[in-house]
């Protein structure tokens, strides 16, 4: 008797295991476990851009059923370092990262290389001899938004028709890639128009304060010679119009206003008047950067480089329906 107890209980204990293992398996079909785990190195929150940017890759990796380990480094190449030594420590499945600038990453990368984990960069590129240091890059065409802010001052000189145009140009992060690649393809779209003529270049760090120190000393500098601010980030604009206005000119009128980035605030001062063009730099990237984690964990080949389809809005065209922006 005391045997058939004792087995009668044991059947019960084990189908009580049973049980709870099953709803332990069914909360985790349902939770969804992370398809791969991404570590992101995002190089800080400079602009609206850049949260933008942020949001959109967090957003995208919870939809993808992505694990992502986010490490911001606000604005420090040696955090962004760390941040990777990190994940390769943690053996995260993939390695993406927005280099502040383009060189020195090379030891870092190797030690990635070395574990075997692929790195995708995000938005901008780096500068190295060893090609096999990343997979892959997902990012703007940077000399082609440059090169359009440059057409676009040549269509405007054309309606102007002014013989003269003096442009002062407040760039981003010095030796970034957005910084060299908008200073290049600006400078060749306008190379030869005699009209054209670049009065000075400043570093504005792509931030709001900066943007509005460096128009400072160029309004002191040069007072009523500037005709053309070109201006590598909306944030430095929006630095930048406020003391435009202070000096007792009026932006968009007076002066002509050219940005890129394409944020809410920007677009609607666009639509004031008070900037005359800007090129689009979308920050979604997030899904890009989620499909391709994915394909490289699936050992699949992927594009080299992919650029995101930009536009340039500008006072050329009728924005009334344009929709909300995002960032
Ligand atoms: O790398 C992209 C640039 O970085 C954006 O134009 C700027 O706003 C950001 O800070």
């Amino acid at each position: 008797m005391k045997g058939k107890i004792r087995l009668a209980a044991l059947l019960l204990a084990l189908l009580g295991l049973l049980c709870a293992c099953g709803a332990r398996e069914e909360e985790t079909r349902e939770q969804g476990e992370p398809s791969l785990l991404l570590g992101f190195s995002q190089l800080g929150s400079e602009s609206s851009w850049r949260i933008g940017n942020t949001r959109d890759i967090e957003q995208k990796a919870e939809e993808y059923g992505i694990g992502l380990m986010m490490e911001n480094a606000n604005q420090k190449q040696e955090n962004q370092i760390a941040a990777l030594r990190s994940f390769i420590a943690y053996r995260v499945d993939v390695i993406a990262f927005s280099p502040i600038v383009e060189e020195g990453w090379d030891h870092v990368l190797k030690e990635a290389r070395q574990a075997g984990i692929p790195v995708i960069l995000v938005d901008r590129d780096i500068v190295t001899e060893e090609q096999d240091l990343y997979v892959c890059k997902i990012g703007a065409d940077f000399y082609q938004e440059g090169f359009q802010a440059g057409e676009y001052l040549r269509r405007k000189a054309d309606t102007l028709g002014k013989e003269k145009l003096r442009i002062v140009e407040i760039t981003g992060t010095e030796d970034s890639t957005p910084m060299r690649q908008r200073q290049a393809g600006f400078r060749d779209a306008i190379a030869g128009d005699e009209r054209l003529e670049m009065l000075e270049s400043v570093n504005g760090d792509f931030l709001i304060s900066r943007g509005a120190e460096c128009m400072r000393y160029l309004l002191e500098k040069y007072g009523d010679g500037i005709d053309v601010v070109y201006s590598h980030n909306d944030e430095m604009t929006l630095g930048a119009l406020p003391e435009i206005e202070r000096a007792g000119f009026v932006p968009g009128k007076d002066l002509v206003i050219i940005s890129i980035d394409g944020g809410q605030k920007a677009i609607d001062i666009l639509k004031e008047g008070k900037i005359n063009c800007i090129v689009e730099c979308t920050p979604m990237l997030g899904s890009t950067l989620m499909e391709t984690a994915l394909a490289l964990k699936r050992g699949e080949t992927v594009e080299r480089e992919t650029h995101p389809v930009e536009k340039v809005f500008s006072d050329e065209q009728d924005l009334s329906s344009l929709p909300p922006r995002g960032y």
